[in-house]
């Protein structure tokens, strides 16, 4: 919680109420028969969503196969250090993330809140900028040290959030948008699109926000949050902002259980099974798509009315789907993604390194660093079990403690020698982790081709799990009005005041 308090949750109790999921509406297709097979590919959060969201419009009748080559959950995922398991993956999860909110409700799991610690910012020699314990105190040094800056920032914010929920209510009321431009539009008009061309220090200095509060306050949130530097684009860095206020949570036992219930909650047929190719079949008037694929006991292909990629489609590392028979709307798949490594360590912090030659007086639970040459790492955060028992305290820096790292490069024997007096283990993920952003790169499409979908372009406006949410609902509903022919439902202007007359 680089940022002190905030307004938001006040908005959280108002805006939950829009979210009320009705009954699956029938799905009667115009010409006859309503899907009978629908697959989704991948089982992230993005997937296991789709999956549930189909179900939700569809019905009880169609079979959602969803396939994943790897282990449930995708980027949400864990690691196990002394009988403990620790987020490595997405970890972080904001109140007003209300998809997220409402999977966690019905399937029944428990929040986790995210323990107090103190943070700190350190510019490779000291650190430059700390959190204390008193929040007016906090915001009284933030005023003194950066002026305004920091209250127009909140603001900033706040008004990019409020606008973005309105995504709530227009999927509440079933609307659908047939791109990520679209549904930017709708939100935010043409200044959202704008945000996600434009850097995000160009957008702060206009807003009045100093060089300075940008190199060590901004700088530091966009490198642990997205490994990146205040060049990505301005959307993307007020996601990530808002993922630096204090009203966070995660989820009790592992994000990932909430792709794991969804898919049951679903009925949903989990195939462990590698996509290959995905070739498109006509058979007189109706289009379908073979999937073959890839299982640990031998190949298979199966056909499908309609198809969800969701998992990103990026040249290195990414999805390695081949395409028959017909053209993708992309000149070229999206750009590559940003390797992100994370190391989990169990061991004792070499708090000398930070300017703390006695560990006692170490008062900090995360340190974040500035832009510097030669720093090998983003961010050190002592971290928590993800079941944390009420007994459950912080490890003192004295004490052997679990700690994540993330750098851009795998940390070799000296560098964990530097940041670790001492360690028990190591463990790392190296993770194609999110868009490697540019703020000249244009949105994916959403439709490639009809009844088939890709869900991960909505990782170029901003990558988040509520993202991915927000964009498999959107996905469920799109593929609804389209096998429908409802055109009414996809695509419309102005919805804030169609939504007030339809009331
Ligand atoms: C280190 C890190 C930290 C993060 N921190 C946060 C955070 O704090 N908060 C937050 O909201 N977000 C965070 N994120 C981002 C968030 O994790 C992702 O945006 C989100 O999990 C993406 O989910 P997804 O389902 O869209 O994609 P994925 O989780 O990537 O799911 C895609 C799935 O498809 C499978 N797959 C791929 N190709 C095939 C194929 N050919 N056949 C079958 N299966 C296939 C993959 O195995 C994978 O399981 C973080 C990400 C990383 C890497
Ligand atoms: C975005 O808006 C700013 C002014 O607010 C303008 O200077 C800039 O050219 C716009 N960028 C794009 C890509 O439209
Ligand atoms: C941010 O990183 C990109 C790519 O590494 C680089 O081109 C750009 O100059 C950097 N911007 C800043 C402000 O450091
Ligand atoms: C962790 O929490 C989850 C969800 O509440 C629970 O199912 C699981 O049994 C817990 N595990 C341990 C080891 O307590
Ligand atoms: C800890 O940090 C100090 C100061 O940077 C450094 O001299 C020392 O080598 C580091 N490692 C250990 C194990 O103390």
């Amino acid at each position: 919680a680089a940022m002190g308090g905030s307004l938001l949750p006040v908005f959280a109790v108002v805006l939950s109420a829009w979210l009320v999921v009705g009954d699956p509406e029938e799905a009667a297709h115009v010409d006859g028969a309503p899907p009978s097979k629908i697959a989704v590919v991948g089982a992230g959060i993005g997937g296991s969503a789709t999956a549930h969201f189909l179900r939700q419009h569809f019905g009880p009748e169609v079979q959602v196969d969803v396939f994943e080559k790897g282990e449930v959950g995708g980027r949400l995922a864990t690691v196990t250090v002394n009988h403990n398991d620790y987020e490595s993956g997405g970890a972080i999860i904001h109140a007003l993330n209300l998809h997220m909110q409402e999977f966690v409700k019905q399937l029944g799991l428990k929040y986790r809140r995210s323990m107090a610690g103190k943070m700190a910012v350190f510019n490779g020699e000291e650190v430059i900028l700390e959190e204390t314990d008193w929040y007016l105190l906090d915001l009284f040094r933030l005023w003194w040290r950066y002026g305004i800056s920091f209250i127009r920032l909140q603001m900033w914010v706040e008004e990019i959030m409020e606008k973005f929920m309105r995504i709530y209510k227009y999927q509440a009321h079933g609307y659908a948008f047939s791109s990520v431009e679209q549904l930017l539009d709708s939100l935010g008009g043409s200044g959202f699109i704008n945000m996600t061309q434009r850097p995000l220090s160009d957008s702060l200095l206009e807003l009045g926000v100093s060089q300075r509060f940008i190199d060590e306050v901004i700088a530091p949130v966009m490198r642990v949050n997205y490994g990146q530097n205040v060049s990505i684009p301005a959307f993307v860095g007020a996601v990530s902002l808002a993922g630096a206020q204090n009203n966070l949570w995660a989820v009790e036992g592992g994000n990932k259980l909430v792709c794991s219930g969804l898919l049951k909650m679903a009925n949903a047929n989990l195939l462990q099974a590698q996509v290959n190719s995905i070739s498109s079949v006509h058979s007189g008037e109706a289009l379908q798509y073979q999937l073959s694929f890839t299982t640990p006991t031998g190949k298979g292909s199966e056909l499908y009315d309609i198809v969800v990629l969701a998992t990103p489609l990026q040249t290195d590392g990414g999805s390695g789907i081949q395409f028959q028979g017909f053209p993708l709307p992309f000149d070229q798949l999206p750009s590559d993604y940003h390797k992100t490594v994370a190391t989990i360590v169990h061991g004792y912090l070499n708090t000398s390194f930070f300017g703390f030659p006695d560990p006692r007086l170490f008062p900090y639970a995360s340190i974040l660093t500035t832009e510097t040459p030669d720093l090998f790492f983003n961010s050190v955060a002592s971290v928590c079990p993800v079941n944390i028992s009420a007994g459950f305290r912080r490890k003192q820096p004295q004490e052997a403690g679990v700690y994540k790292v993330f750098s851009p490069q795998p940390l070799d024997k000296s560098h964990l020698k530097t940041l670790f007096r001492s360690y028990y283990s190591v463990q790392v993920t190296e993770w194609q982790s999110y868009p490697r952003y540019c703020s000249s790169q244009g949105l994916p499409s959403v439709e490639l081709h009809p009844n088939l979908y890709y869900l991960n372009g909505i990782e170029w406006a901003a990558s988040a799990m509520e993202m991915s949410s927000v964009a498999a609902k959107n996905i469920a509903l799109l593929a609804y009005h389209r096998w429908n022919r409802q055109t009414d439902m996809v695509d419309q202007k102005d919805l804030m005041h169609r939504i007030k007359t339809e009331l």
